[in-house]
């Protein structure tokens, strides 16, 4: 089989590196991939939005499959455009990608089809959601409707942060048109876990939890970035709760989807936050997460190219997913000053000691090849990701791993995973 693969980060990396150990497939190519991807994939020069670029590739080479990483091309609509030419691809279609594309969307899913999640209200109008605000509690969330980037969230303490947030999202529009509608929720807490799905339209099955470290600093301080690491399984994620997450929420969220007739097919990300009064959905994503990814998909067992055809044909109900019984960590080298500015371009060494490193691995994000040297090309530059028995294990070999990288201005968090071991 012909594979090709869309996107080009960490999370591209581990999919292109995890699609190559199929005994279903000959040939892999990465649009646009980047220099780590570049070892297992040929590389073509063509954008993750470039739809009609994408379709002709595929045709002209023959290709098999289409896996998509990303969320932007997915709510734009590039299953329907591969589709539309018979083309064989994985991912949801634009109608069932507004799951992750329109927060309002997914809040009025949920409350339709009762499934846990804040309370919530939308608003078309800066001044009514001032009015709203006046008489909240605080803290309170304010999200943009559409895709931000993962930035488009603001937690705001009291009622003036919460007016300057309206004012960035619905008038200034630092999030252009994704901040047209603002839903504004009930602020939540309790312990964050990151949940990965396959969906078939029917059929759901769950891979393993993971959590991810969104703030730059260490002691989850500073800004939020993409993720500076995660670490799989969730110790929080407990048999009792993936019991209560079956019943109320996965399952749900599937059949509530095909009730809309929006049938849903591909990666459904679970972003929970469990509290007091039980797990709740904080969102969905439509896609697998990154840098999640990293650390979920080299702890399992399956041929991933038969999941995904079983995903397109609707027959996933026959697939067992298989995890190994251990821990996975990542962290993330990022380029120091991201997520606000910092430098490209640094050469960076020791990435061939990774090869043949049994339970370690290198997942490149932001790199790019310049003669026969790999570049700093990112925020984000790698993930480290090393398996252990336990959580302990597997983050003792990774921030030992982090050591054989070296790059100028090179930054990471020293407690990815830190403090889990004894619960
Ligand atoms: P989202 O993109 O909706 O997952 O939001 C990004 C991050 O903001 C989440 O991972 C949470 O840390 C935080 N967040 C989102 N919604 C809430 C909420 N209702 N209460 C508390 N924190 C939240
Ligand atoms: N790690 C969070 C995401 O992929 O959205």
């Amino acid at each position: 089989m012909k594979v090709l693969i869309v996107g080009s980060g960490g999370r591209e990396h581990a999919i292109a590196w995890k699609v190559a150990q199929s005994k279903k497939v000959d040939k892999i190519y990465c649009a646009p991939g980047n220099a780590g991807i570049s070892e297992v994939a040929e590389c073509v020069d063509i954008g993750a939005m470039e739809f009609d670029r994408l379709v002709a590739f595929a045709k002209e080479n023959s290709i098999d499959l289409t896996i998509i990483g990303m969320d932007d091309p997915l709510v734009g609509g590039v299953v329907d455009a591969f589709e539309a030419e018979g083309l064989r691809v994985f991912g949801p279609r634009k109608n069932a990608a507004i799951l992750e594309g329109s927060k309002s969307f997914s809040k009025d899913l949920m409350k339709k089809y009762n499934i846990p999640t804040a309370a919530y209200e939308t608003f078309n109008s800066p001044n009514e959601a001032l009015k709203y605000l006046e008489t909240s509690k605080y803290p309170i969330v304010l999200k943009a409707d559409g895709l931000a980037l993962g930035k488009g969230v603001l937690i705001c303490n009291t009622k003036e942060e919460a007016f300057d947030g309206v004012k960035e999202l619905m008038v200034d529009k630092q999030f252009g048109e994704a901040g047209n509608t603002i839903v504004i929720e009930e602020f939540m807490t309790g312990r964050e876990v990151s949940v990965l799905s396959f969906v078939d339209g029917n059929t759901i099955k769950i891979m393993t939890s993971a959590q991810d470290h969104k703030r730059a600093k260490d002691g989850d301080m500073g800004l939020n970035t993409g993720g500076m690491g995660t670490f799989s399984p969730s110790p929080f994620y407990t048999k009792e709760i993936d019991e209560f997450c079956h019943k109320y929420i996965y399952q749900k969220s599937v059949d509530a989807m095909k009730a809309e007739g929006r049938e849903f097919k591909g990666i459904i990300f679970f972003g929970l936050m469990l509290t007091n009064e039980g797990p709740k959905v904080l969102e969905y994503n439509a896609r697998f997460g990154d840098p999640e990814t990293q650390v979920v998909l080299p702890r399992m067992k399956n041929d991933i190219v038969e999941v995904f055809e079983a995903c397109i044909d609707g027959t996933l109900d026959r697939i067992e997913l298989e995890f190994e019984d251990n821990a996975a960590v990542c962290v993330v080298l990022a380029s120091d000053g991201y997520p606000v500015s910092y430098e490209k371009g640094f050469k960076i060494s020791g990435l061939e000691k990774f090869r043949d490193k049994d339970g370690y691995y290198v997942f490149h994000a932001g790199t790019k090849l310049s003669g026969e040297d790999v570049l700093t090309n990112g925020g984000r530059v790698l993930g480290v990701v090393a398996k252990g028995d336990n959580l302990k294990e597997a983050r003792v070999n990774a921030y030992e791993a982090t050591k054989l990288i070296e790059f100028e201005n090179k930054y990471m968090r020293n407690d990815i995973g830190k403090g889990l071991d004894e619960t």
